[in-house]
């Protein structure tokens, strides 16, 4: 009897779902377009967010029997998505995740023998085809968000064309959300352009008066005066990252307290990358009678999420963008001023369910003469290193002449196939080798996988990949607590002694693995047990790869130079000397920082190679690592000379001793 029940109740709910798809601005135009990607092979699909591409096309294809033939792949940029997407999908589909409907992003598979409807970050797709060049298994690539133009999307355009005359039953969709659809039109030589018309309300924009000396404060300003004069409606504010977002949910909170119980109830949702996915549900969920929800997020919610009941946008103007610098060979993560095409996108957020408005932090005259009308190409503002990597495995080799939509600058390019070559992944001819094809397995930035591609040769794999596997987590290992500051600090410097430096990412490793995986441990070291597991996780994935290369899974732990010597073969190009206080990069010289909250700050030691650049309030070098210079010499001869590392400091000192020796 219960049994019944619950099946009728699970009907129902799937008829509820039913009933909610048909109401997409997509479903009137199922048939035609599912008619469209039967005559052709490549369609460019153009419909607002929120229309229903990302979600009801891969259902329409499936439900058109596509899933017979093959699998069905959509890509999105973002990882987030990716699961999100999924999980909804899944639902809608009354499948439990990770059967028909799964996802795959780095590190993760949710996905199973039973699979039909793939999302896919557009970097998984790409590593895709190392193992099946012609995408053999699937019978649709549906290449999604195509207007955000991420360099992994970029590339799979590019793939996806070189395939198509090889498998002319491979549909291949290219949807986006604005419409420079004419662009992805003419690159498929043309493509046909399907529009799905959008039913679009009115949105009022204001803009200020004057700019924002601060920002963050306007936009929590805005919210707080949104909050309590306007009426019922949700609001999305546009941050440019997690910090800010956190910054804002505590400050919302702290200043909602004193309203009163005359003011609504304010329900506060944060979204981006690092953010639990328990806790990312949370802004999909109704907003309780009577009270209001504020969304902070990143551009995440420009176009990749729907967020449903937005009336309100808050539009700072600002996001967080990588800019590279071929010159130097350096990255960075730059808050920018957006482009009008985004600016556009972030109101349209509001009108989605009924006339909505936008409140853009800085003045009309700002927009029009200040912003770029569109985001450049991630392809032409970033490191490039990887995907020469992966295109060399391909066996693609004129990189200059490729048939890119938007072209890297070739001083992009060049920068890559130096480094390739300084690694040993290429040869002089710019042919991949044997360790560039080791390297090409490991889903990892090159350096990385050159790092534990040469630990074999100092038998220290084991150690190798668990820092491997720590870097890869990012920056969210230790929290620091408010109320104990000081403990949080001691017990972070307590991993940093032995001089290690910042690689004692490995020591934190270990004393987890001894102690267990305890949850006690990382409460009492103020450790987050979440990048933990996670990075358990990689660790494992990344012994599974070793194995696939056949390089031994060996320890070498008291070894301490034998561990650092491996780091130095895959991080040489990033050394640093002391000097004045701070440190000198090497190659292409510039001022760099160890940060103060590394256990290195106080040992200052005098050459240091590191992991990547953060630039804050300085340029700090994030992960760094103590090393003999001579090293440097002995592991990339080709990268450096004696009088590269010769320390000019004590060179003039003793040049200075001996005119000394010689006059007296
Ligand atoms: O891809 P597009 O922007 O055209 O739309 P979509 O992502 O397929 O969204 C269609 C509908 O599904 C919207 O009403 C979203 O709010 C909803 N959706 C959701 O409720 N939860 C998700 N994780 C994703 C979409
Ligand atoms: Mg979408």
């Amino acid at each position: 009897m219960g049994d019944l029940v619950e099946k009728s109740k699970a009907k129902s709910a799937l008829e509820a779902v039913l009933e909610e798809r048909k109401k997409l601005p997509i479903y009137p135009y199922r048939d035609e377009l599912l008619k469209a990607i039967d005559e052709h092979q490549v369609l460019i699909i153009v419909g607002e967010t929120g229309s229903g591409k990302t979600t009801q096309i891969p259902q329409y294809l499936h439900e058109a029997g596509y899933t017979k033939r093959g699998l069905i792949a959509c890509t999105q940029p973002r990882r987030v998505a990716t699961m999100s997407v999924a999980a909804r999908v899944s639902q809608e589909m009354g499948v439990k995740l990770g059967h028909e409907v799964g996802y795959s992003i780095r590190f993760e598979d949710c996905t199973s023998d039973k699979t039909i409807v793939k999302y896919m970050t557009d970097g998984m797709l790409m590593r895709e085809f190392l193992g099946e060049p012609d995408l053999a298994s699937y019978s649709v690539v549906m290449l999604d968000e195509a207007h955000e133009r991420t360099l992994s999307t970029d590339i799979l355009f590019g793939l996806v064309k070189d395939i198509a005359p090889f498998r002319p039953d491979l549909k291949l969709l290219i949807s986006s959300a604005t419409l420079d659809a004419e662009k992805f039109s003419d690159y498929f030589d043309p493509a046909p352009i399907f529009k799905i018309p959008g039913r679009r309300n009115p949105v009022e924009i204001n803009f200020t008066k004057a700019p924002e000396a601060d920002y963050l404060d306007a936009a929590i300003v805005t919210a707080l005066q949104i909050h309590v004069t306007q009426p019922p409606g949700d609001i999305l504010v546009f941050l440019t990252g997690q910090e800010e977002i956190e910054t804002a949910e505590e400050i919302l909170k702290h200043r909602t307290r004193g309203l009163g119980t005359k003011i609504a109830e304010l329900m506060i949702c944060p979204i981006y990358a690092n953010l639990p996915s328990e806790l990312q549900a949370k802004i999909f969920e109704p907003t309780p009678e009577g009270a209001r929800k504020v969304v902070l997020a990143t551009n995440i919610a420009e176009t990749s999420l729907t967020i449903d009941r937005i009336k309100y946008v808050i539009d700072p103007g600002f996001c967080k963008m990588k800019s590279y610098n071929p010159r130097t060979g350096m990255e960075s993560l730059l808050i920018t001023p957006i482009s009008k095409a985004s600016a556009m996108q972030r109101a349209c957020r509001s009108g989605r369910t009924g006339p909505g408005k936008c409140f853009r932090l800085y003045p009309a005259y700002n927009f029009q003469s200040d912003l770029d009308d569109n985001t450049i190409p991630e392809i032409q503002r970033t490191n490039l290193t990887n995907v020469v990597l992966m295109l060399k495995s391909l066996g693609i080799n004129d990189l200059l002449h490729s048939d890119f939509m938007d072209p890297p600058p070739a001083e992009a390019l060049l920068k890559a196939l130096e480094l390739l070559f300084a690694l040993g992944a290429l040869n002089k001819l710019g042919e991949l080798t044997k360790v560039g094809r080791l390297m090409a397995e490991f889903p990892l930035d090159p350096m990385l996988s050159k790092m534990i591609v040469a630990s074999e040769n100092y038998t220290c794999s084991d150690e190798i990949i668990s820092i491997a596997a720590m870097l890869s987590i990012g920056n969210s290992i230790f929290y620091c607590p408010k109320d104990k500051q000081v403990h949080a600090d001691n017990a972070r410097l307590n991993f940093h002694s032995g001089n290690v430096g910042d690689h004692a990412l490995m020591k934190v490793y270990n004393s987890w693995k001894e102690i267990n995986y305890s949850t006690q441990w990382c409460y009492e070291n103020c450790i987050h047990i979440r990048s933990m597991k996670r990075a358990t996780d990689i660790r494992d994935q990344l012994a599974g790869l070793l194995e696939r290369v056949e390089i031994k899974l060996t320890s070498n732990s008291s070894d301490l130079d034998a561990i650092k010597k491996s780091i130095t073969s895959g991080f040489f190009p990033q050394s640093a000397r002391s000097q004045n206080g701070s440190y000198r990069t090497v190659k292409h010289p510039q001022t760099v920082h160890i940060h103060p909250s590394s256990g290195l700050a106080h040992v200052h030691p005098r050459w240091v190679i590191y992991h990547e650049l953060v630039l804050t309030t300085k340029e700090y070098m994030r992960q760094a690592t103590e090393l003999s210079p001579d090293w440097l010499v002995e592991i990339a001869p080709h990268y450096y000379q004696l009088k590269d590392v010769e320390d000019s400091v004590s060179k003039k000192t003793l040049r200075g001793l001996e005119f000394y020796f010689l006059l007296h």
